[in-house]
Formats: C-alpha cells, structure tokens, sequence
C-alpha cells in the first residue's frame, strides 16, 4: 500500500497543484533530488498520456526500459531503486523489462516491493527470447514469480520466440484475468514481416517496436498497421539502442543548439525532441527509453509534458534531421 506522503506528492505532481502554490517541493521531500527532478519535469505541463485502444485506459507516454538493469550490490539497486521513485513521483507508469535481460524481473519485483507503490506502476515483460522452452505456463510463471506479482499488466512475446506455442497460453491467462494485455515485441526490421502477419492472426493488445527519428522504417507499415488493427503501440529503442545506437543518435546534434522550434512543443533537451517525435506518431501510444541514471529519467518524463510536435512540425524534425547527416 502506498504511504500518504508518496501519494499527496505524487498526486500533488500529477494535478499542478504545487505548481500553483510556487513549487513548494522542497519541504516534502528531504535532500534536494525531488526538487531538482520537480523543476526539471516542469509540473505546470500537463502529462501527456494516450488510450490503449483494446480497453480505452490511458498510459502515460513516457516509461522506462529496463535492459541495463541485472543489478547485484545494494548500492547498485540504491541507485536503480531511485530511477524508479522519480519515475513514479514525476507521473510515469510504464516499465519494461524481459526474462532475457539477466536478473532485471528479480531486480524490479524486489524494489518495487521495497518501495510498496506497485499499483503505481504498469509492468509489461517477456517471455525467453531463445533457446529451448518449458511448458508455456511454466514460462508464465516464472516471470510472474521473478517480478513477485499474481496478476501483470502486459506480457510480450519477445522477437517471435516460440509464438506459436506461446500464444494460446498467453489468452487463456488473459481471459482467467492474470494477464491485462498481451503482445509481440521486436526490434528488427527483419521481424516486421512476420510481426505483421502475427498481428492479423492473434488477438494483440499491445506490439513493441524499434522506432526513432533515426531508424524510421516502422513508419512505412507496421506502425499503419497497428493503427488500422487498434493495437497500442510501445517503442523501443526511442534513441537507437543503449550503446553506438544512442550514442550516434545524440552525437549527431552534439554540437547543435536546440532549434526555435523545439520551445513551441516545450522541449528543452535532444532527448525531449527525440522522444517527443517519436510518440507523436498518431500509432504510438508510449515510448519506452532505458536508462539507469536519476538525471535521464527526469529529462526523459520531461517528454512526457506539455506540448507534442502536429503533422507539419514532425516533417520539420525529420527534414532538420536529414540534413545534419
Ligand atoms: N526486441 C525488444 O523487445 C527490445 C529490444 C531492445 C530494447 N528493448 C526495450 O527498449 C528499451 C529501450 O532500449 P535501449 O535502452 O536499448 O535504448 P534507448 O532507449 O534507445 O537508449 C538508451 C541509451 O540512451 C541513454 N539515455 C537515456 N536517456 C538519456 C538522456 N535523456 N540523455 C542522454 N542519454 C540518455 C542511456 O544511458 P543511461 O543509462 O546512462 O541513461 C542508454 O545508453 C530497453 O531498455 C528495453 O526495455 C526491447
């Protein structure tokens, strides 16, 4: 159960109401983290969220991506644990994670019972992304036991791994209520044939997909698809990959100002831009970037406020965009 300061701040985030009453943050919340993360997310924008269109439940559309996070040492989950509390104290709700990024499920079931604000949160994951599988209840359950949950929010098939088998598990938990959503996910243009293929067959809520303003390919089909079938949308990848993918993305305007442009959608970093782009797609329903670090995640739900880029300004992106290569 959440405590009533997490909820009255949290709440308080959410509504503007300490927005109105001049940022009195502060007080709440020792030490000067919340403070700097409140002004950095600049609670007087609204939060952004959008429908999942299988129930109509609306998602923020900022979350967080969890493959860095098989963590060991209590200083290590200190560090994970308050990515996560920002996350929630700044309004965002979704969390990604897969039973192939190490010990991440086991990691995430421990703090967010530590935290004891797993209401909060909107937790999908993945069954095994290869090798050999087990019966596909046992599948299931392991990632329901990992995470320490009895019912889960969205469960993905993850890189086509084991559809076939997989999926009819999948409704039947589904329809015995332990799981809210179902899904496939990929990253790879290589897979968009046969996700498409999957999505006409099974009966989707949710596909996870690469898409950025530097890797737009999802744009020609597989994102119209979705939006033609009503299947939400979760992004991976929103900056091209943890590592040379990220870091390519963000060197290539590493010696650029922001443009005019940017302020007109409330952006006031790359990563806004970036991310901003990417889930005013009209198919997108959130994104969802990795990262580890206290002062990204709150750059990054910093996206999920305020002003997205229409039909005109996204073409300016992509034009400003193209010609920086
Ligand atoms: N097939 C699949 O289903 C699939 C495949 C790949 C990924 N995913 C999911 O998608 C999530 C996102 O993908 P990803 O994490 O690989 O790549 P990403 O979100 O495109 O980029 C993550 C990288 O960007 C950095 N970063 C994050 N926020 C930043 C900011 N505001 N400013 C500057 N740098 C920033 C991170 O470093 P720091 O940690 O230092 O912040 C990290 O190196 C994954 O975590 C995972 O949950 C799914």
């Amino acid at each position: 159960m959440r405590s009533f300061s997490h909820m009255s701040r949290r709440d308080a985030l959410k509504s503007g109401a300490l927005a109105a009453a001049g940022m009195a943050l502060a007080p709440l919340v020792p030490g000067t983290t919340l403070a700097r993360l409140a002004s950095a997310a600049r609670p007087r924008l609204e939060l952004i969220t959008k429908p999942i269109p299988s129930t109509g439940e609306r998602i923020p559309v900022i979350g967080l991506g969890t493959n860095q996070y098989s963590v060991e040492t209590a200083e290590e989950m200190a560090e994970l644990q308050a990515v996560l509390e920002a996350m929630a104290d700044l309004g965002g709700s979704v969390v990604d994670t897969a039973r192939v990024y190490g010990r991440a499920e086991v990691v995430i079931g421990e703090l967010l019972e530590r935290m004891g604000n797993r209401d909060d949160f909107f937790i999908a994951t993945k069954t095994p992304i290869r090798g050999e599988l087990q019966d596909p209840d046992v599948e299931i359950q392991t990632s329901f036991d990992q995470l320490g949950v009895d019912t889960l929010d969205l469960m993905l098939i993850h890189n086509m791994h084991g559809l076939d088998e997989l999926m009819p598990a999948f409704i039947r938990w589904k329809d015995e209520g332990r799981i809210r959503y179902i899904g496939m996910s990929t990253s790879t243009d290589s897979q968009y044939a046969a996700q498409m293929e999957a999505m006409r067959r099974f009966p989707l809520d949710f596909i996870q997909v690469d898409y950025s303003i530097a890797n737009r390919n999802a744009a020609d089909e597989i994102l119209p698809l979705a939006g033609e079938l009503g299947i939400a949308v979760l992004v991976n990848v929103p900056f091209g990959g943890r590592g040379d993918g990220a870091a390519s993305t963000f060197g290539r305007v590493a010696d650029h100002e922001l443009p005019g442009w940017a302020a007109e959608i409330d952006a006031e970093s790359w990563a806004q831009v970036f991310l901003k782009y990417v889930v005013s797609h009209p198919a997108v329903t959130a994104a969802i970037p990795g990262t580890t670090q206290v002062r990204h995640l709150v750059d990054n739900q910093g996206a999920g406020r305020g002003r997205l880029p229409d039909p005109a300004l996204r073409a300016e992106i992509e034009r400003f965009w193209d010609e920086l290569g």
